[in-house]
């Protein structure tokens, strides 16, 4: 997908990108296609195609009709020493089926706790989901009750975190622990849920997957156990993957073949992901969309290559900036870095105007005192009142 403007000498991990081609390169193994009956087929996005692969145009426009979550003006606050907070402050967005949507922004900026509060995994107190709606198949999330949203959890959508032992409990094997999640969410009996586990972990490609499935996460690299639980997410067919830094921790060459496997997963089933990221390499491999978030809020919106070759938000022309480029290292490897100064608002920062305003070279007056709405053009939504044109 991002090949092109990688080759171009635009933004890239070098080693992400080369270890990704190279996965990408080698010929496809038949073993990521689900062998068993107990993996419903007809979430298959080949199957509901008659068959045949979807390329990336017809998926993209099948997304459009296949809404999978719809978020409206989410709002969730703190309760601090300093006062209320707002980590996310009237975020929107959506995700279609088979659609990677990358979420991207500065530590802090409220990427997580977007992803805690669609599944209610918000602690109260100190924190509360002021306003919203999250609609998954018409039915908002966060209107549902505590024992409502747990039947969602691991079953319609799953998670997977940076730390997978925040996932994997350390005094279980890990095969019981896929079984489980399998018995409790798809009620398979014993039996099958063990045979589940174990055509999991080979789906992840787990070398000697019923061997591994004995075993306890300790006993695992830190590559497998990323790959456990991505099996363990995985394995109840979720309609929507949150994936946040899931490969942060990993080198870089675990890094791509779990990226790899996530588009692979994603290809075979139509799951929906988001993706949350500070890598804007990784965002430009794997995603389709991006919103670039700062301060709680949507600042911009784009299909990938748009916001890479033509970002409009300031900020987000700053992030870019302070990634390396092929051009930099081959034609001016004297070139610095460009840093944005400045560090991101706190939750309790005064509200009012771009939250930006404060490290923006092309601030106003105007900017100070009024928020800039979300405008759009062509697909490419924008907050900001003097976009970069
Ligand atoms: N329990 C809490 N109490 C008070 N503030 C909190 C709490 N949890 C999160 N926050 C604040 O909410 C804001 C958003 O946090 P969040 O974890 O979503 O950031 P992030 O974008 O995921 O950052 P990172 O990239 O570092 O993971 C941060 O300013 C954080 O300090
Ligand atoms: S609204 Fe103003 S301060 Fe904010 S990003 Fe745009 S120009 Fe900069
Ligand atoms: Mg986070």
């Amino acid at each position: 997908m991002a090949a092109e403007w990688f080759d171009g000498g635009n933004y890239i991990s070098w080693n992400l990108v080369n270890s990704l081609s190279k996965l990408r390169s080698k010929k496809r193994t038949p073993s990521l296609r689900l062998r068993q009956s107990s993996l419903s087929q007809s979430r298959s996005l080949n199957s509901s195609s008659g068959g045949s692969a979807l390329s990336k145009p017809e998926l993209l426009a099948k997304q459009q009709t296949d809404l999978v979550l719809s978020v409206e003006n989410l709002v969730t606050e703190f309760v601090t020493p300093e006062g209320v907070g707002r980590a996310v402050d009237g975020f929107s967005f959506s995700v279609g089926r088979g659609e990677t949507l990358g979420i991207v922004g500065e530590s802090g900026c409220g990427k997580s706790i977007t992803a805690m509060s669609i599944l209610k995994l918000i602690p109260t107190p100190p924190g509360h989901i002021r306003s919203g709606t999250a609609f998954l198949h018409g039915q908002d999330l966060i209107a549902m009750s505590d024992k409502e949203i747990r039947q969602v959890r691991g079953n319609e959508i799953a998670m997977i975190f940076q730390e997978p032992m925040t996932s994997l409990n350390p005094v279980l094997t890990v095969g019981y622990q896929i079984a489980e999640a399998v018995r409790k969410h798809m009620g398979l009996d014993r039996k099958s849920s063990r045979a589940r586990a174990i055509e999991m972990l080979d789906l992840v490609r787990i070398p000697e997957p019923t061997q591994r499935a004995r075993e306890f996460p300790h006993q695992l690299s830190g590559g497998m156990r990323q790959r456990a639980m991505i099996a363990m997410a995985l394995s109840c067919d979720p309609d929507l993957l949150i994936a946040d830094e899931p490969t942060t921790a990993l080198d870089v060459t675990i890094q791509a073949q779990i990226l790899e496997l996530i588009h692979d997963l994603q290809r075979e089933l139509g799951t929906a992901v988001i993706l949350i990221t500070h890598d804007l390499g990784v965002v430009a491999e794997t995603c389709d969309r991006v919103i670039v978030m700062y301060g709680g809020r949507k600042i911009e919106e784009a299909p990938v290559a748009a916001l890479f070759s033509q970002p409009r938000h300031p900020y987000t022309e700053g992030l870019l900036a302070s990634v390396p480029r092929l051009s930099t290292a081959t034609s001016e490897p004297t070139l610095r870095l460009h840093e944005i100064p400045g560090v991101v608002p706190p939750i309790t920062a005064d509200r009012k105007g771009c939250l930006f305003a404060p490290r923006c070279e092309r601030s106003t007056a105007q900017c100070a005192v009024e928020q800039p709405m979300l405008e759009q053009t062509a697909g490419h939504f924008v907050a900001c009142w003097q976009p970069v044109s």
